[in-house]
């Protein structure tokens, strides 16, 4: 089996069994990880270009680590520093890049359907590492793996996303692949910060958190985008906090434990208390660990089958 796109610009209509090639996939490669040489060949002789016109820690360095331990010959490409501040565009930025003979690029980039856009102007594969608030679908897998590891199916199993699910491309992507998997989706937070008809895609909505804690098994905490106070969408970091902050006190209803998770980067004792960040039940790390055999599966799919 393989994968029907040669790019992965979002989990939106991806299948049940391409989801499960991924992870499956993945498994193998989170074993290499492990070794004290964690590297294969399989993308010896091609060229990934890293297209970081945004921030980004885990997703940037995840992705060129995934990279290398392919074999695979890579280029980091930040727009700060380009000539993009001269006003080169997307597409002549792109297509100047694959001029020089390259093979797959990863994108990340504040543009909603850039990824999209670079499938119609260039002959490499496609992959999304973030655009806009639309998906980042690379997260979304490495979420699904990291509960996957940890309760051996998602068949069932009842995940919570809270936090502005409406700026969120993680939440998106969540929302799209859990869905499809089989997982008992909800999502929580500030009417403000919850798309309208979002309970079309398949997901529960709840406005109280103590209303939701008792019915999760793993919660996926998305940052509060800061910038959103200023547009008065909520009224104060102390007051998100007070209503959505996942804290020790407020799980401590759950009947068993809860299982935490966050993309990063975390805003401590804002959307999340540190406590929980750092506590026996957090995976935040193992994600982090798991997207690199992610990034894997997805560049060896795509670069050797596609
Ligand atoms: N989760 C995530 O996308 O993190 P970065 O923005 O650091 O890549």
């Amino acid at each position: 089996m393989k994968l029907k796109s040669r790019h992965l610009l979002g989990l939106d209509g991806m299948s049940k069994e391409e989801i499960t090639l991924l992870l499956d996939t993945a498994a193998s490669f989170r074993e290499i990880l492990d070794r004290p040489i964690k590297k294969v060949p399989p993308l010896q002789g091609k060229t990934v270009v890293n297209l970081f016109f945004e921030s980004s820690t885990r997703t940037r360095i995840s992705f060129e680590l995934a990279e290398r331990r392919l074999s695979a010959d890579v280029v980091n490409f930040a727009s700060s520093g380009s000539s993009v501040s001269k006003g080169e565009t997307l597409k002549d930025t792109a297509r100047n890049i694959e001029a020089m003979k390259i093979d797959m690029v990863v994108i990340r980039h504040s543009a909603p359907g850039s990824a999209q856009f670079l499938t119609r102007v260039l002959d490499a594969n496609i992959i999304n590492a973030g655009d806009g608030w639309h998906e980042h679908p690379t997260q979304g897998l490495l979420d699904m793996y990291t509960l996957r590891e940890k309760f051996g199916t998602l068949e069932g199993l009842r995940v919570c996303i809270l936090g502005d699910i409406t700026h969120s491309r993680v939440a998106r992507s969540n929302v799209f692949g859990l869905t499809t998997m089989g997982a008992r989706v909800s999502i929580c937070g500030p009417a403000t910060l919850i798309p309208r008809d979002i309970e079309d895609l398949g997901v529960k909505v709840y406005h109280n958190l103590e209303d939701v804690i008792p019915e999760a098994d793993a919660f996926n905490v998305l940052r509060i985008q800061l910038e959103r106070q200023k547009s008065g969408l909520f009224p104060s970091l102390r007051e998100y906090h007070r209503f959505f902050g996942l804290t020790k006190e407020k799980v401590a209803a759950a009947p068993k434990p809860i299982t935490i998770m966050h993309p990063g980067p975390i805003n401590r004792d804002v959307e999340l208390s540190a406590d929980l960040a750092d506590g026996e039940h957090s995976v935040i790390l193992q994600q982090v660990t798991n997207g690199v055999a992610i990034r894997m599966a997805v560049l060896y799919l795509l670069g050797t089958t596609n």
